[in-house]
């Protein structure tokens, strides 16, 4: 297993999304490196933001001003942190967007202009209710780490609106920690929420190491030290990944973000199958 497995579900809808030809709009494909100048009514100043969220084929699926249409959701209510994150490192069904097909300039300004975007704030339509809301538990992770209380607020607001008992009793708990400002400990509660109710495909190593590569991709090697300081409290004794992990530290000590990423998509695949291989014969929980 050397995928990443993130959520376990990029297969089908992806496929489904291709094949109806949202994303092969050509007409509205331009060169990514270049901005180039549109030929616009004075009257409509369209941002380079909103250009380069139209010539990157963001608009094809989100709808040209990021309202939603049937085949991905609408975008108002996302920080700019998030949305580097998803384009990054996506959640659920949509493709990545390396810096290879988009600069971290250029991202930086998609993302300026998808927070500025009013309205509504709309969610992932996923046909799987446990994966709509684990998905829900990512966010609200991404939301903590961007320091977007208000953000993840929403998002616990809306787990707890589907859940009861232990699941409800964790999700107030959250939120007073997110209230009160002690984010830490609301990044906790809600990870080891996700970890339990994605038991099967998903052990909290592996989610450290997710949340670490996915750090990585948007440039917080900060948030990447800390998530490798957690794995290593949970695979400690294992000397494979002691020393894959220092390697890590060492290529982000020297600025390898590609190689940090790479060795850590295998991380994540060895700290599946190992905890898995512990985890026979008896489930946790
Ligand atoms: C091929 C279609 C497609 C393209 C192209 C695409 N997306 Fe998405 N995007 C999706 C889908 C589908 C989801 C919902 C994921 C899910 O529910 O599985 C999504 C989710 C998101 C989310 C999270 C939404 C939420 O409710 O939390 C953000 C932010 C986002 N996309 C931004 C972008 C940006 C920025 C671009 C362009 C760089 C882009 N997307 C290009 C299909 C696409």
């Amino acid at each position: 297993m050397k995928s990443l497995g993130l959520l376990g579900l990029i297969t089908g809808l992806f496929l489904l999304i291709s094949a109806c030809g949202g994303y092969g709009d050509t007409s509205a494909k331009a060169p990514t490196s270049t901005v180039p100048q549109p030929t616009i009514p004075a009257a409509e100043p369209v941002s380079d933001g909103q250009l380069l969220f139209t010539n990157n084929g963001c608009g094809a699926c989100h709808g040209s001003e990021g309202q939603g249409t049937g085949i991905a959701p609408g975008l108002a209510g996302h920080t700019a942190g998030q949305v580097k994150r998803q384009a990054r490192a996506p959640l659920g069904q949509m493709p990545v967007f390396p810096p290879s097909k988009i600069s971290n300039e250029e991202l930086g300004h998609i993302a300026e202009y998808v927070e500025s975007l009013g309205g509504d704030h709309l969610h992932m339509s996923v046909d799987n209710p446990g994966q709509a809301l684990a998905q829900h538990h990512w966010m609200t992770l991404f939301a903590l780490e961007d320091d977007s209380a208000t953000e993840a607020i929403h998002h616990i607001d809306h787990i707890a609106s589907k859940v009861t008992g232990q699941h409800l009793a964790q999700m107030k708990e959250a939120k007073e920690e997110t209230e009160a400002g002690n984010i830490h400990d609301a990044i906790h509660i809600i990870e080891n929420m996700l970890a339990g109710i994605q038991v099967e495909d998903l052990t909290p190593s592996e989610m450290q190491a997710s949340l670490a590569r996915s750090s990585v991709l948007v440039d917080d090697i900060e948030g990447a030290l800390h998530h490798l300081d957690h794995l290593m409290e949970q695979m400690s004794g294992d000397p494979a990944v002691a020393s894959q992990v220092a390697e890590i530290r060492e290529y982000l000590e020297a600025g390898n973000i590609d190689g940090a990423a790479h060795e850590l998509e295998e991380l994540t695949g060895v700290a599946h199958e190992e905890e898995h291989e512990e985890e026979i014969g008896g489930h946790p929980h």
